[in-house]
């Protein structure tokens, strides 16, 4: 095994460290690890883009809810260090949770109605914890640009609302949704479904592709396109729906006329996995 290069930092002080060190642009990439290749397609764009990329690896506990899965999140440094350095990035963030949120912590970016449905509703206090852990990452890092995935779209959307409402200083940019061959979108969590579970778990993207097929097909009622969508998804008994959502694009406010640009977006439980993913349309 060949050693690794890039630059491992734990502390906010190493990172403002290295911060002052570089004299070329940076860009962040905030994770929270267990990469695949939807991370990677982010750090490969942003080193694209010039300058030298950071990485943060964080599974933040404040973005889980008491319910959710941050005891079980997989978690695989070594390989996560393996890839990011193949990949050219020059410095990972790597922080214990006592780091970011020291004793006596009592702070929280709280972004309005853009986080307020869809993912928002259906995990009271997630968006708060993601917003205050992207704004602390900002101002840590001090990032000339930061990568976020469509595939959490209302995540994007909320973290471009914050950056734009408090002035940060970063530019924000979105990149497409990475799948696998059979169109499952790539997420660490995938690693939860049993093989029975996988083989079904393809439904997610072809029911957004039947909504997809409504609308290229002239339908524009909200009500008939989630439905198109939802029938797609009965389809497949090991999936239990929790929401379709046709949602203007930039406020995710849910439209009953589906005019101008349309998130798509969907959550579903696969045994004891909550997935979601969403196409933009036209
Ligand atoms: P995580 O789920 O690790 O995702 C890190 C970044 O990778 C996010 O911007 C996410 O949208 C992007 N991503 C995930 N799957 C993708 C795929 N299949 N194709 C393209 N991009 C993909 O999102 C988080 O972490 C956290 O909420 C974080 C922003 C780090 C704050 O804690």
């Amino acid at each position: 095994m060949t050693a690794v290069r890039l630059e491992q930092l734990a502390t906010v002080a190493q990172v403002r460290a290295w911060r002052r060190s570089q004299d070329a642009n940076v860009a962040l990439v905030p994770t929270m690890g267990y990469l695949h290749e939807g991370h990677l397609s982010l750090v490969r764009e942003a080193r694209g883009d010039g300058g030298k990329v950071i990485v943060s690896i964080f599974v933040n506990p404040t973005q889980f809810a008491a319910s959710e899965d941050l005891a079980r999140y997989p978690r695989d440094l070594q390989r996560d260090l393996r890839l990011l350095d193949a990949e050219g990035v020059a410095a990972v963030f790597l922080p214990t949770p006592e780091e970011i949120y020291p004793d006596g912590f009592q702070t929280t970016v709280s972004v309005g109605g853009v986080a307020a449905p869809l993912e928002g509703a259906a995990r009271p206090g997630h968006f708060a914890g993601v917003a205050t852990v992207v704004a602390k990452l900002f101002n840590i890092v001090e990032p000339d640009r930061a990568y976020f995935g469509q595939k959490d779209a209302q995540q994007l959307a909320v973290i471009r609302r914050m950056t734009s409402d408090l002035n940060l200083p970063v530019d924000v940019v979105g990149l497409p949704t990475m799948r696998e061959p059979d169109g499952l979108a790539m997420s660490s969590r995938n690693a939860y479904l049993s093989p029975a579970e996988r083989e079904a778990a393809p439904v997610l993207y072809r029911a957004l592709q039947a909504g997809r097929l409504a609308y290229e097909g002239g339908e524009r009622s909200g009500a008939r396109l989630r439905e198109a969508v939802a029938e797609a998804l009965r389809s497949e008994p090991l999936v239990f729906v929790e929401y379709v959502s046709v949602a203007d694009s930039a406020s995710l406010r849910e439209l009953e006329a589906a005019e101008g640009p349309l998130l798509l977006s969907l959550a579903a439980r696969i045994g004891s996995t909550r997935l979601i993913d969403n196409i933009l349309l036209p």
